[in-house]
């Protein structure tokens, strides 16, 4: 008997699943690639529907769905459950799980550990992490566990404090160039793919030219070979002003707030429910009812 160690055998994806195979391919081919963010059952079915290529259930979460002010205060079991509702929505895209502030920046055992609980518990198929650097050995332990890691480099909202804010990166020649050889690195660790944030068009351009894994861009340019956007910008779900790289497809706020509105009206006019929205029972029923009922009014008044 064999006490060589094992390699995890590749993952076997659901039937009708993308394989994650086919997003180098789309790279070859030079087809973009779609990615958007979702929280919830509907929306990883919706997105599945629009016949999106990925799905990343972002800790971005923490700011569009829990109202915290930053991505930072998402937890392992928060991301759990949503993403979790997102799988059971979204079958063909693949599900990227964003491993949240906390999960895997300790040791690369905790990154394992916490990634194997998304693919495990969650039914993710890949799971997200922000950096380089020390993550370069997180990638490589999570690859070694036979789980598929997505990098993210750029504006990295879980270190916004130490970058100086919610700001464009990259843009003087060395910290692009610092950039540049983190995209190879994370690469040559394993990653599948690699999302750029916030990242001056010609540097985007540059990884992604040089890369043979897909970069997928959020406010890094065309040149990238995906896009992502976050669902609630891209649905018009938020308060205030969104990013300058944002780009809104719909108002699906001001729609869900005109419902309210007439919804409360007709409660408050009397005009909801009316009968089409009220069940009856048989006529015989309701007599043996009100008789009954009546005989107990008539206990409880004796
Ligand atoms: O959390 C998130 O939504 C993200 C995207 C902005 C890429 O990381």
């Amino acid at each position: 008997m064999s006490i060589r160690p094992q390699k995890p055998a590749p993952a076997t994806p659901a039937p009708g699943k993308l394989p994650i195979t086919e997003l180098a391919e789309m790279k070859a081919r030079r087809q973009p690639i779609v990615m958007v963010t979702a929280y919830d059952a509907p929306g990883g079915r919706l997105a599945d529907q629009a016949g999106v290529d990925l799905v990343l259930v972002g800790d971005s979460a923490a700011m569009t769905v829990l109202g915290h002010d930053s991505t930072v205060p998402a937890t392992m079991e928060e991301m759990l459950i949503l993403t979790r509702a997102v799988t059971r929505g979204a079958r063909r895209p693949l599900v990227v799980a964003d491993m949240p502030f906390g999960s895997f920046q300790v040791t690369d055992e905790d990154a394992v550990r916490n990634a194997i609980r998304f693919v495990k518990e969650a039914g993710a198929d890949a799971v997200k992490l922000e950096g380089a650097g020390p993550m370069l050995s997180r990638v490589r332990a999570l690859v070694g566990a036979g789980i598929p890691v997505m990098g993210h480099l750029g504006l990295t909202p879980q270190s916004a404090t130490m970058l100086g804010g919610f700001k464009a990166q990259g843009r003087s020649a060395e910290k692009a160039l610092a950039l540049l050889a983190d995209a190879r690195a994370l690469e040559a660790a394993g990653c599948f793919s690699l999302v750029l944030e916030a990242v001056p068009e010609p540097v985007a351009r540059r990884v992604s030219e040089e890369l043979a894994i897909p970069t997928v861009g959020i406010g890094a340019g065309a040149a990238t070979d995906g896009q992502v956007l976050v669902w609630h910008d891209l649905l018009g779900l938020y308060d205030g002003r969104a990013a300058r790289f944002v780009k809104r497809y719909a108002d699906v706020g001001a729609t869900i707030r005109e419902a309210l509105e007439a919804y409360a009206a007709d409660v408050r006019e009397g005009h909801f429910p009316t009968e089409e929205h009220t069940y009856a029972m048989p006529a015989e029923e309701l007599a043996l009812f009100e008789q009954a009922a009546g005989t107990v009014d008539a206990r409880r008044a004796g």
